[in-house]
């Protein structure tokens, strides 16, 4: 495995050709977010009902362990070193944390953005070695941690821990990550990453479906419509063996399953909006019954965003893109849709449109304004 390149300063359009789900690189002068202090991030979970974990002890000294949160600060190791607290879903709860996820809004599609896991380390400190199926970036926030890095690496899993971790663990390339700094690594890439002083590193995680769970949610809306398709038929039963499936039958099932398969394009990218936008929803009470704060807020030309937990898609192009958001489809003006992909913002104009602005409040899109 070749050393990590540097990407200094930050270009998106240069990240998108040269490394992104291809190779790892390291970015400095891009992003700097201001650390929180341990009990800042223990609180925030503890209020918002963030998941949590405190990890203690080294994978190399198998003195390894995980508790589950909530956590305060008595659940700490008083020895001030070797322990990780790991917060997940900080965008959700902090305004900070998620305008660091907008950075990465300007040039990845939002349906795709995971959240932000803080996690801070104490000397020592670290996850494990392990491999994610996931695009992660890895801010450095404070203090610095080494990563070692392999492309190639013995797949079998340490069965003497709770979480994934690799058995055999042997890195191809090491680095240090300091503030400042932002290490990117594609799926595949297996990483241990050991804290070597105080440190915070913000993650930015990005996951994609694989086909079977495409396949579960298109088969469940198509299976609703009218036109579903034929039922699979029983031309020549076996009157010895009445209930053995035959391979014309596992034929006619397969051609079946094509069949339904077969969408047009708006169809299916409608569909795929749908389902990418809110298969991983994070749980918001729906505010329906609150447009009318809302049309006031606009009103008074305050700012209405939409929350940071709403994922969007846009479908189509031109005058006939749509746009959905957490799986609903809102019947806007594709001028509004394009501009509420590209600002999160809600303009004026969508008084015009109280019907969009309902369906967007029942999506639960609009939270905190
Ligand atoms: C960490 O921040 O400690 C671990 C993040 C990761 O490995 O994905
Ligand atoms: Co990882």
């Amino acid at each position: 495995m070749k050393l990590v390149e540097r990407l200094d300063p930050f270009e998106p359009g240069r990240f998108l050709g040269e490394f992104w789900q291809r190779r790892p690189c390291l970015i400095g002068d891009w992003l700097t977010p201001e650390p929180f202090s341990l009990g800042e991030l223990l609180e925030t979970a503890g209020r918002d009902g963030l998941p949590s974990r405190l990890i203690t002890g080294q994978q190399e000294r198998a003195d390894w362990t995980l508790q589950h949160g909530p956590l305060d600060e008595d659940d700490l190791p008083g020895n001030g070193q070797d322990w990780t607290v790991l917060v997940q879903e900080m965008d959700k709860a902090s305004r900070a944390a998620e305008i660091i996820l907008d950075a990465f809004r300007q040039f990845l599609p939002d349906w795709m953005l995971d959240d932000i896991m803080i996690s801070h380390a104490m000397p020592g400190g670290s996850v494990g070695a392990h491999v994610d199926a996931y695009d992660v970036f890895l801010i450095q926030a404070a203090g610095t941690r080494r990563w070692q890095l392999a492309e190639e690496f013995d797949p079998a899993p340490d069965r003497r821990f709770e979480m994934a971790l690799l058995k055999n663990w042997q890195p191809q390339t090491e680095l240090l990550v300091a503030p400042g700094e932002l290490l990117y690594l594609p799926p595949g890439i297996a990483h241990h990453g050991v804290a070597t002083d105080e440190c915070q590193t913000w993650s930015v995680g990005l996951r994609t479906p694989t086909g079977p769970e495409m396949m579960f949610f298109l088969a469940e809306s198509l299976a609703m419509r009218a036109d579903a398709g034929g039922r699979l038929k029983v031309v020549h039963p076996d009157s010895q063996t009445p209930s053995r499936i035959s391979p014309a039958l596992a034929r006619q099932a397969r051609d079946l399953m094509k069949a339904a398969l077969e969408l047009d394009d708006n169809d299916l990218q409608s569909l795929l909006a749908q389902f990418l936008t809110r298969w991983r929803l994070w749980p918001r009470e729906a505010m329906a019954g609150d447009q009318r704060s809302i049309a006031d807020q606009l009103q008074k030309e305050r700012t209405v965003r939409l929350d940071s937990a709403a994922r969007l898609a846009l479908f189509g192009s031109g005058d006939n893109t749509s746009l959905v958001i957490n799986g609903e489809e809102i019947d806007c003006p594709a001028t509004l849709a394009q501009e509420l992909a590209r600002t999160r913002i809600l303009s004026t104009v969508w008084l015009d449109y109280p019907d969009a602005l309902e369906q967007l409040m029942e999506s639960g899109a609009i939270g905190d304004y």
